[in-house]
């Protein structure tokens, strides 16, 4: 194990950089920035699930009548080392988003529930909470409007006050589940989750964390932690797949253990994933993609002529909101579609960009294979495009 003051940054990067790409499958002439949207996993962790793959394929009734749960078993042990909890309260699901349908489709709403949410929650889980609302009588969403920059005072404040506020009304109705990011999609920022989850459960209300973007991003203890619901981390006895099966009530860990005739191998390589990142050590890992995402954002600002999101550098994971100078907000050429095509078709290249307060922003996720340079050639392609659209 490295010390802490041995631990990667981009000047002293130690394995990780340029050097690490041929782990990886993307092609010379490519740079993936987007981690944060869809990953891309090393050829090992590719050979590995193929191996999986290869296996059923070979005996699928073995496969899927003997073999199947005592190797998922076994991946959730290993991830439940790495995240700190009972391997058993650990449910491999598909994705973030059928974990959020399973555990809101599972719970029981009365009429008078309300949902706590934040308006950065991820928009799958928002349109999630909707159809909950739609399908029961007098099941309510209550969203606090948020707009970063914000100190952690101001986002548990502001969570506070939404829940004393309701408190107030005495009309019958409860906040029965609040549901909170730990990292937030776009703008992607870390929120104050121990402090969030505290105070929820202190006013007596069920919180699910979405972590969509911890596991690998942040050091996870959920035992420290304790939220309620966390990705695919769910209590027993109030959880069920949202794909009834012939496991049905034979408990948490063997319910969700068949999710019916169905492609193993991509959750299956998670056991090698894991091994991966282990040869490094989370620390490491964490400390150069973190300390890359800060020096990183810092110069693509600097090219571009303004800011990162936040001025706080501990709600950063690794990825960075960088400011877009765009002079007026509201051209109406500025769009998404018209960002990614841009960069797809003339750069080769991508970063999302969305629109949060005032301005344009764009996403950006440092990767163990970055470096500081790949940020400044970004930042000179983001620079072209909106010098582009400026002049217009
Ligand atoms: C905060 C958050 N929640 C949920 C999701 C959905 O994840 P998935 O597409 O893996 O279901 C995302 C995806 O980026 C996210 O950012």
């Amino acid at each position: 194990m490295t010390s802490a003051t041995e631990l990667p940054t981009p000047s002293n990067p130690g394995p990780f950089g340029h050097k690490l790409r041929k782990d990886f499958l993307f092609p010379e002439n490519f740079t993936q920035f987007n981690h944060g949207s869809f990953g891309t996993f090393p050829k090992v962790v590719q050979d590995d699930m193929i191996a999986w793959h290869k296996r059923a394929e070979q005996n699928p009734d073995i496969w899927m009548r003997r073999d199947l749960k005592p190797a998922l078993t076994e991946t959730r042990r290993k991830l439940a080392e790495l995240i700190h909890c009972d391997k058993d309260e650990l449910a491999l699901v598909q994705n973030t988003t059928v974990g959020i349908n399973t555990v809101l489709r599972s719970l029981k709403f009365q009429p008078g529930d309300r949902i706590l949410q934040l308006s950065t929650g991820y928009i799958s889980v928002d349109k999630t909470v909707r159809y909950i609302c739609d399908t029961h009588e007098d099941v309510k969403v209550i969203e606090i409007p948020i707009t970063f920059p914000l100190s952690d005072k101001e986002i548990l404040d502001k969570v506070e006050h939404a829940i004393k506020e309701h408190e107030q009304l005495k009309d019958g109705s409860r906040i029965k589940l609040a549901i909170v990011d730990w990292i937030s999609s776009v703008p992607s920022i870390l929120q104050p989750v121990k402090q969030l989850v505290d105070l929820i459960q202190s006013h007596g209300i069920l919180v699910y964390v979405d972590g969509a973007h911890a596991v690998g991003q942040v050091h996870i203890d959920l035992a420290d932690l304790h939220p309620d619901f966390f990705i695919t981390n769910c209590h027993k006895h109030l959880i069920h797949p949202t794909s009834i099966t012939s496991d049905y009530k034979s408990g948490f860990e063997n319910e969700f253990s068949w999710m019916g005739t169905t492609d193993y191998s991509a959750i299956m390589s998670i056991g090698a994933a894991i091994d991966y990142r282990k040869q490094y050590g989370e620390d490491a890992i964490i400390s150069y993609t973190h300390a890359l995402a800060l020096e990183g954002g810092k110069v693509m600002a600097e090219i571009l002529g303004t800011d990162c999101l936040t001025p706080h550098d501990h709600q950063v994971g690794n990825m960075v909101n960088v400011r877009l100078p765009l002079k007026d907000v509201n051209n109406p050429k500025a769009t998404y579609q018209y960002f990614a095509d841009i960069l797809f078709d003339r750069y080769n290249i991508f970063t999302p960009a969305f629109k949060h307060g005032d301005h344009w922003w764009t996403r950006v996720s440092a990767q163990i294979y970055l470096e500081v340079d790949d940020f400044v050639r970004l930042g000179n392609i983001w620079k072209e495009v909106i010098d582009e659209l400026n002049a217009e």
